[in-house]
C-alpha cells in the first residue's frame, strides 16, 4: 500500500513518525516545510505539493487543524481529492465537526473515493508514543483495511458507526475535556482566594476522585509554570465552537458548553492561543 501522510503538526508529525517506526513507507507534506525535512531524516519522502503527494497513494491521512483548513486542502481549487485515485481512501484524523465529515465523506464518494472520519484523543506524549484512542465513523471495512495502521499510532480503535460517528463521539471527549480544564483552574484560583496554599491544593485536589485523570499532568503544567504546547488552546476554542454549532444542529443547548467557549475565546485573544489549554487558568488568575 502506499500511504500519504498530510499535516504534520504537534499530532500529524508524532503519528506520521509511529508509522515509519513500523517500518512503513509513507509520503508526508505540510504546508510549512521543516516539519516534512525532519521526516525526511527517518525515511519519509516528502513531496512538495498536494497532487504529487496523494497521486499513487492508496490510503491518505490528514490531520489537520479545522475544517476550513481540511476543506482548502481536501476539497479547494488545488485540494488533493481531484488528484487520488479511484477506489482508494481518504482517513481524515482532524478534529472537525459531525456535519463537515458527512459532507467530505459525500465529496469524496463523488469522486469514487472511500472515506473514514477518524479523529483521536490523546495529545502530544500519547501521539509520540503511539498510545492515541481512535474514534471511528464510516464503513467497517474500509476501517478493517487501514486498522493494522492506525494500530501502529494507537491502542485503542473504536469503531463508533457510520460516517460522521467518528466526529461526533469527538465533540463529547472535547468539550468535556475543556470544561474539565477551565473548572479546575477556576477551583484552584477559588483555593488560592480563600487562603489554601497552592502546592497544597496541587498536592491534593488532582488526586480526588471528583477530579479528572487529565489534570494530574496539567497541574504539573501550572505548578512549573510550564505552558509548553502539548494542545493548543486556541484549537480548544475551536472545538468547543464545533460542539456547539453540532448541538445546535440537533437543537440542543449547552449552557456549559456555551460559558466556557467565551472563557476559551477570551483566553485565546489575550495572546494565549498557541500556548497549551491549560493556560486558561493563567487568564483566569487576571479576571478571578
Ligand atoms: N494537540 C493535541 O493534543 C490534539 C489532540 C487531539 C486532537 N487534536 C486535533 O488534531 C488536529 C491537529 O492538531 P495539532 O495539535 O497537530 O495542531 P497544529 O500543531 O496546530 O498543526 C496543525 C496542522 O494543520 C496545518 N495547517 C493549519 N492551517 C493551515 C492552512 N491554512 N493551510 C494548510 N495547512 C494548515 C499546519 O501546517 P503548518 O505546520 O504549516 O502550520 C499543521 O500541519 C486538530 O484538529 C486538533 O484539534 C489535537
Amino acid at each position: 500500500m502506499n500511504i500519504t501522510f498530510i499535516g504534520l503538526g504537534i499530532m500529524g508529525s508524532r503519528m506520521a513518525a509511529n508509522l515509519l517506526k513500523n517500518k512503513i513507507k509513507i509520503t508526508v507534506y505540510n504546508r510549512s516545510k521543516s516539519p516534512a525535512e525532519e521526516l525526511k531524516t527517518k525515511g519519509a519522502a516528502v513531496a512538495s505539493d498536494l497532487k504529487s503527494a496523494v497521486q499513487n497513494a492508496d490510503v491518505v491521512f490528514t490531520m489537520l487543524s479545522a475544517p476550513d483548513v481540511v476543506e482548502k486542502i481536501a476539497t479547494g481549487e488545488k485540494g488533493f481529492l481531484k488528484s487520488m485515485k479511484k477506489n482508494t481512501l481518504w482517513v481524515d484524523c482532524s478534529t472537525v465537526n459531525p456535519s463537515f465529515s458527512l459532507e467530505m465523506a459525500r465529496k469524496a464518494a463523488k469522486r469514487e473515493i472511500r472515506f473514514l472520519d477518524a479523529p483521536v484523543a490523546g495529545t502530544k506524549p500519547t501521539a509520540e508514543a503511539g498510545e492515541l484512542t481512535f474514534f471511528v465513523g464510516g464503513n467497517q471495512n474500509d476501517l478493517e483495511e487501514v486498522k493494522n495502521l492506525l494500530q501502529h499510532m494507537g491502542t485503542k480503535i473504536l469503531y463508533m458507526g457510520e460516517h460522521g460517528r467518528g466526529t461526533a463521539f469527538k465533540m463529547l471527549v472535547n468539550s468535556m475535556l475543556a470544561q474539565s480544564m477551565a473548572a479546575f483552574s477556576e477551583t484552584l484560583i477559588f483555593g488560592e482566594k480563600i487562603g489554601f496554599d497552592k502546592d497544597l491544593l496541587l498536592n491534593i485536589l488532582p488526586a480526588l476522585p471528583v477530579t479528572a485523570p487529565f489534570i494530574k499532568a496539567k497541574a504539573e503544567k501550572i505548578r512549573n509554570k510550564d505552558y509548553d504546547t502539548q494542545f493548543p488552546l486556541e484549537l480548544m476554542h475551536k472545538d468547543l465552537k464545533l460542539a456547539t454549532l453540532t448541538a445546535k444542529e440537533h437543537e440542543c443547548d449547552l449552557p456549559l458548553a456555551e460559558q466556557t467557549k467565551k472563557i476559551y475565546k477570551k483566553a485565546s485573544q489575550s495572546g494565549l492561543s498557541r500556548e497549551d489549554f491549560a493556560a486558561v487558568y493563567k487568564y483566569l488568575q487576571d479576571k478571578l
